[in-house]
Parts: C-alpha cells; structure tokens; sequence
C-alpha cells in the first residue's frame, strides 16, 4: 500500500475544509493558534514515516499527554492505581464534575480531566513539581528519540491563570482523600504536562510502543510490557474521545486519544501510529478535521481493529 499517497490524498481532500471546527478558547493561548492548519503523520512498525500537510508544526499536545502519563503511573504503582480511578467511559464531558460526587471522588476513567488529575498526583508521589514535569520531559524525549521536544511555558501559564474548573475538580477530590499532594502542586505539574508541544512527525513516533507491543521498534527500547500496551488502547478506544469514543470508534476504529489544541494520536496495533492535527474542534472537543482524517485512513488502509 502507498502511504504516502494515502496521505496525500488526505491533506489534498482537508485543504478546502481548513479553519472548519472551533479552535478552543477557554485556555487563551491556545485562541491564538491559526486555525487554518492540518498535519499528518504516520510512523509504520517497520520504521517508516509517511508524513504531508503541517506535520512538522509544533502544536500544544493538551490531553494526549494523559497516554503518557498513565504509561507512567502504572510503570510506579502497577494494578494498584486502579483503586483511584475507574476504567468505564464517562458520557460526560472531558471536564465533567458531575459524577464525582455520587462516586466518592473516584473518576471514572484517567483521560477525563478528573482521571488524569490523579494519575498526575500518582507521578508526583516521591517528587517535587520540578521533578515530576523533569520525569515527563525525559519520558516524551525518550519515547520520540528527539531532544528538541520541549514544553510551551506559556500555555501552562495562560492555562494555570484560568483553569477554574479543573481547580474545582481537584479541589472536590482533594475533599474525598483522592489527591496526596496539595492541588495547586499537582495542577502546576498537570498544566506543564498538557502544554508539551509536539508535531505530527514526533508524536506518531511516541505511540510507537502502543502499535508495537509495548517496544518502540525504532530504538529498540521496551517501554512496557505487551499486555500493558494492550490495555492502554483497551482504555484509549473506550474513553480515549470523552463522550465522543462511541463515534470515534464507530468511524474510524482505532484507540485514540485527542487534545484541545486540535491533535489526535491513532494506534493501529502491529501496523503503525498515526498523529493529525488541525486546530478546529467538534462539539465534544476533539479535532473536527482530525477525526474526518482518521475515518478516511482507516477507510483507505482497512487498518479499523475491527
Ligand atoms: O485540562 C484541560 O482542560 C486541558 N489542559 C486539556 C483538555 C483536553 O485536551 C481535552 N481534550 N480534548
């Protein structure tokens, strides 16, 4: 199959469409970003990259970062973590508080802000903030085999500065024994994780050990075992698009896992991780054109896991 002609047919059928969706506001600096944009990159087990459009623009990677993050609290805490927070989808919003109360402060999934807040407490645990994003920095830049990867220091500002609502959702855990760490130490290191910026080239390269039963084929390092590998995209294909995963499954067919700064990163096992971005977003908050992309990969290549 010619790939690179898969997506160049992608980014030829996106060109028209460029600036469709709404680009998030709530975190001004993410406002900002020209929503005129599309990138995609897939990176095969075998090592090769397929990339075309903007696939070399960095971009703020904003939930993606939960993927790895989860990768990094069960490599502490193992099954353990499970006690802290769920594995069900929500149906709610990624920002949803709603269900915490009735559920004793315990999230339903960690790709939800409220999951992924604890999971961030679960890789402080042992760490100053510094440490904790120093953990994160080194995994990403391990995981891409790229030094340059970096973290955009004023989205977590712009973020910190108005994040009212995951202050609120971590707040409310807090108050039901669920977070170790003071909230504002857990946020600082939470705001730090989502503002890593990454394009379509680097980020189709971290996913790698998800396509690649837990081993990033490129360097040759085992990230994590193949059963936990299956069970992160277990949990990316139920939870990975928040109350949009049911249509994200039932079109494109592949564990996923978007952001607010428009990207989404696709894990189809044994062939290849795939990135798209494009700024524009749905009304669940995923990436409009991304996930049109996705449908269209997967339509073309048959890569759908089902
Ligand atoms: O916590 C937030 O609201 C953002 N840093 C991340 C949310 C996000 O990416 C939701 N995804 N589609």
């Amino acid at each position: 199959m010619d790939l690179q002609a898969v997506v160049d047919e992608i980014v030829a059928k996106m060109s028209p469409r460029l600036g469709e969706g709404k680009v998030a506001d709530y975190i001004p600096e993410l406002a900002r970003v020209d929503p005129k944009q599309f990138g995609i990159a897939i990176t095969t087990v075998d090592g090769q990259t397929y990339m075309a459009g903007d696939a070399t623009v960095p971009f703020s990677i904003q939930s993606i970062s939960k993927v790895f993050m989860l990768t990094l609290a069960l490599g502490k805490m193992g099954e353990s973590a499970w006690k802290r927070v769920g594995r069900e989808p929500s149906g709610s919003s990624f920002n949803s508080i709603v269900q915490l109360e009735h559920e004793h402060g315990i999230p339903r999934n960690p790709f939800i802000n409220a999951g992924a807040i604890v999971v961030t407490d679960m890789v402080l645990a042992g760490h100053k903030p510094r440490e904790a994003i120093g953990e994160f920095l080194r995994f990403m830049r391990y995981l891409t085999d790229d030094d340059t990867v970096i973290i955009d220091a004023k989205v977590a500002k712009s973020e910190h500065l108005t994040g009212y609502r995951n202050f609120a959702l971590a707040n409310f855990m807090r108050g039901f024994g669920n977070l170790e760490h003071a909230v504002e130490l857990v946020l600082g290191v939470y705001f730090h994780q989502c503002a890593l910026a990454m394009n379509c080239v680097q980020l189709s390269r971290a996913g790698l050990y998800l396509a690649n039963r837990g081993t990033n084929p490129l360097t040759g390092f085992s990230v994590v075992s193949p059963k936990r590998a299956r069970r992160i995209n277990a949990l990316m294909l139920t939870c990975g698009h928040y109350d949009g995963s049911g249509d994200f499954a039932y079109h494109v067919g592949l564990p996923g896992k978007s952001g607010v700064g428009g990207g989404i990163m696709a894990i189809a096992p044994g062939k290849a991780s795939i990135a798209v971005w494009s700024p524009g977003l749905n009304k669940v908050g995923n990436s409009a054109l991304g996930s049109e992309a996705l449908e269209m990969l997967t339509t073309r290549t048959g890569w759908s896991v089902f």
